[in-house]
């Protein structure tokens, strides 16, 4: 006789590892009071980790437990062997590379979001996660003045992806398509085409370059003026060496502040060039582009209506917990005609009736996960305006260090400081700001990154962690003085 599973044994009486609903509420209170503790002392903690390679590791046992442990164990885990090994992120002492930010509505949205647990890869396996996606990145369009084009309701739309890497790379790819009439995919790349960045460009552009199969040969690295921005001019005319030498130019990113300086390229005459030639312009904004909230900010992005994609990381400076990263493309044709394909087992009546969106075609990955939901929580819970204040606070605050930095004879500012980031050094040279940087960040006070401009170390204080404030940035400035002067004596 067959057995009738669920009738005959109740499923309440099957042997269970797993955790309860109540037993999930309990430990689930228990952990949300150990994030709020955290938030509460994180500004005590050293922002740098002060452990040793294998430290961390030397404290987990060598195998894994044959049986399952108390949860309240793995909570003091947090504590005694987790924290010692964290670099503070969400400390208001953060002004390393670009800020990677999180808040409490950012946190519980991604709570929820793990909660639900869906996997968003068709509109059909979870309509919400899909829609909601849609809704929140038009009102992006609108929150940062972008072209009307990338709205889903003209010839664009948006898509979350987990990083800018991912985003640039699939630019990078409908570019492609579009130059070879989608027959790249097919055939394979013949080692003609052509792409351009600056030398100021982030370097997941040269990376997206190899994945492509373009090639880091065929990835031009167009020289940069004094305020570190991509010349115009000398695109130009590499363009014109390239299709003479029988190559074919086909895609350009521009970057609307860069990883080393926040340095703008001009989107107008390089767009211009892009429409001339018929070239994809890709716009990488990963952090300047949440100062496109503020309109006073806009002509950063003036020329952004060239652009056939654009990227910003509400993950930066937006935040927004890690990973969300936003992509819009003008003709999301070109995107879903370069990424999809369809198996026999993902067809279903809502796709083929060509009515929704499905994701899946619009990255690299097939499965995703609901992220929109933490970034319609952070745009309700701070709404627009109170994005714009926290932006601009960082801003002037960042504008305000500049200042200090102007006034202090041993100091110079390294690169013009449209938003917040200041780079600036010692002038007394690589040693002594290396040395400068090295006790500040041993200190555990504070803690700040680097870069070269012009074959020179230089310093670089990003303001843009969610709890920076004031008084942060002014003691900040107090400890490199003293630094400064110890290093200098
Ligand atoms: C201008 C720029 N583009 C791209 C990236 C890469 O970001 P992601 O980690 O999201 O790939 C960064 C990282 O800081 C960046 O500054």
């Amino acid at each position: 006789m067959m057995k009738q599973t669920g009738i005959d044994v109740p499923v309440s009486q099957e042997k269970s590892f797993h955790m309860t609903p109540d037993e999930f509420r309990r430990y689930g209170h228990a952990v949300v009071d150990w994030i709020a503790d955290y938030q509460t002392r994180v500004e005590s903690l050293p922002v740098m980790s002060r452990v040793k390679p294998g430290d961390i590791r030397a404290m987990l046992p060598e195998r894994p437990p044959a049986q399952g442990e108390a949860f309240e164990e793995l909570l003091k885990d947090m504590d005694r062997v987790m924290l010692p090994g964290i670099t503070h992120w969400q400390s208001p002492n953060w002004f390393g590379y670009f800020p990677c930010n999180a808040s409490g509505p950012g946190i519980l949205g991604d709570l929820l979001s793990s909660g639900l647990g869906v996997q968003g890869m068709l509109w059909s396996t979870s309509p919400a996660c899909t829609e909601l996606e849609t809704h929140v990145m038009d009102w992006l369009v609108g929150m940062l003045g972008l072209p009307e084009k990338f709205r889903s309701s003209a010839s664009g739309g948006g898509v979350i992806q987990d990083t800018a890497s991912s985003a640039a790379l699939c630019g990078l790819l409908a570019g492609r398509e579009r130059a070879t009439n989608y027959v790249t995919n097919q055939k394979g790349c013949d080692g003609r085409l052509v792409a351009y960045v600056s030398t100021q460009t982030h370097s997941s552009l040269q990376k997206a370059a190899m994945i492509a199969g373009i090639g880091v040969d065929n990835l031009r690295a167009i020289e940069v003026d004094e305020s570190f921005a991509m010349k115009a001019d000398v695109l130009a005319r590499q363009i014109e060496a390239d299709r003479n030498a029988g190559l074919t130019p086909f895609f350009v990113c521009a970057t609307m502040g860069t990883t080393s300086s926040n340095a703008m390229d001009p989107l107008i005459p390089l767009g211009q060039l892009c429409r001339k030639n018929n070239l994809w312009l890709h716009v990488d904004a990963a952090m300047a582009g949440t100062a496109m909230l503020c309109p006073e900010f806009r002509h950063f992005q003036n020329g952004v209506e060239f652009a056939d994609s654009y990227n910003f990381n509400p993950h930066k400076w937006m935040f927004t917990n890690f990973d969300c990263s936003c992509f819009w493309v003008a003709d999301r044709k070109a995107l879903i005609q370069t990424l999809s394909i369809l198996p026999e087992y993902l067809r279903n009546q809502a796709t083929e009736s060509g009515a929704v969106i499905d994701y899946r075609d619009w990255h690299i990955q097939l499965g995703r996960r609901f992220r929109s939901l933490k970034l319609w929580f952070v745009i309700r819970h701070y709404g627009v305006g109170g994005l714009q204040h926290h932006v601009r606070e960082h801003v002037r605050l960042a504008q305000e260090f500049a200042s200090w930095v102007r006034h202090d004879a041993r100091f110079e500012l390294a690169a013009p400081v449209p938003l917040n980031l200041v780079c600036f050094r010692l002038k007394s040279g690589d040693t002594a700001n290396q040395a400068i940087m090295d006790r500040l960040n041993q200190s555990g006070d504070l803690f700040l990154t680097h870069t070269k401009l012009n074959g020179r170390l230089t310093l670089r204080l990003c303001v843009g962690q969610t709890t920076t404030q004031a008084g942060h940035v002014e003691r900040a400035w107090k400890r490199i003085q003293q630094e400064a002067e110890a290093v200098e004596e």
